[in-house]
């Protein structure tokens, strides 16, 4: 089967690395996404956390689409992690997100490609995605940047807040 082509207009969308100045447009992109996926994290608690990766790549990075008038329209969230299985640092892509009036005209893909090109430059060696069961129309997106599925479950325990 011939695969489909990467889509992209970039001259929609211009993908950079988040800055501190990001902050509330980086959270509200992440609590839209959030509930797309029906998940209930308080902004307050998105917000802390995308400051401190913000100013720390150790622990991750964001990146942005910024729209036709300069502002995002898109987010990529990446969180690192040191661990045995890729031999070293690796990371996921913890959300991905564009806004609906802009989706399918290439901008998820024009940030997987700056992903994976910031994460490699970070000296991640793998990336890992989940996919949500009600979200597996993005499986081909995946694809189409080079990941495999990888056989396994996943498994969640919740730990009391102190
Ligand atoms: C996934 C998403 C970031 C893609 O952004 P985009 O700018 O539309 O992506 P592109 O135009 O570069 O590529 C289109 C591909 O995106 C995926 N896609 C498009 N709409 C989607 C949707 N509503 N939900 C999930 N994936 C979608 C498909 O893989 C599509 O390829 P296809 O035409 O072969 O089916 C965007 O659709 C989105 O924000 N969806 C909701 C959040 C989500 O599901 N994120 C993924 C978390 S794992």
């Amino acid at each position: 089967m011939k695969s489909k082509p990467l889509k992209t207009d970039r001259s929609l969308a211009k993908i950079r690395l988040a800055q501190p100045s990001d902050l509330d447009a980086v959270v509200y992109l992440l609590g839209r996404q959030l509930c797309e996926h029906r998940i209930d994290t308080a902004s307050e608690q998105i917000k802390s956390v995308i400051e401190r990766i913000l100013v720390d790549t150790r622990l991750g990075f964001v990146l942005v689409a910024a729209g036709p008038d300069g502002k995002p329209i898109g987010v990529a969230f990446g969180t690192s992690i040191l661990g045995i299985e890729h031999g070293g640092t690796s990371g996921w892509i913890e959300e991905l997100y564009v806004l609906p009036e802009f989706r399918e005209r290439g901008i998820g893909s024009q940030m997987i490609t700056e992903f994976i090109r910031v994460a490699a430059r970070l000296g991640w060696r793998a990336i890992d995605i989940e996919v949500d069961v009600d979200h597996r129309r993005v499986e081909s997106l995946y694809g189409r940047h080079g990941f495999q599925p990888v056989p396994r479950g996943r498994f969640c325990r919740k730990l009391d807040k102190k």
